[in-house]
């Protein structure tokens, strides 16, 4: 994590672990818990919550910026990936898409798993020529 957020590196740990905990994955038993620090300095949490109708699945990733937008505070810094998986869990492509909404291209997304082993990437690593809002507003 860079200088700016590792201050935050703790506080973002227990939220997502804490998210984690509470995943609702019964089908899959596969639980992701995501953290993300706001502009304001905040952290906001989810936790993937599936569904017996098996598509309708939402990730932790979207739910935790859902969960931020509700709050008030869409403008994101980074978000932290917690799972308890040997390999560090990457968004999954439908997250990166709504993450390139929320953060900046160099934002960090860092994964976190139960052995404390993590990797960082930007937003643009996981999703280079991201199809984002100012395509939308740009004739
Ligand atoms: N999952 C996430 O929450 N985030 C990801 O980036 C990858 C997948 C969830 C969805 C589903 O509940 C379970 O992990 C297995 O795919």
């Amino acid at each position: 994590m860079n200088t700016d957020n590792i201050e935050f590196f703790d506080e973002l740990l227990l939220a997502s672990k804490t998210a984690y905990q509470r995943a609702y994955a019964p089908y899959s038993q596969f639980h992701v818990g995501a953290a993300a620090l706001t502009a304001k300095g905040n952290i906001v949490s989810g936790c993937n919550v599936e569904n017996a109708s098996y598509g309708l699945t939402t990730c932790a990733e979207r739910n935790c910026i859902s969960h931020a937008v509700v709050q008030g505070e869409p403008v994101l810094t980074l978000i932290m990936i917690y799972t308890e998986q040997d390999r560090l869990t990457p968004p999954c492509g439908a997250c990166r898409q709504v993450i390139a909404e929320f953060f900046s291209q160099s934002a960090q997304v860092v994964a976190v798993n139960h052995k404390n082993e993590q990797q960082v990437w930007t937003v643009a690593q996981l999703l280079p020529d991201a199809f984002t809002p100012q395509y939308l507003l740009a004739k």
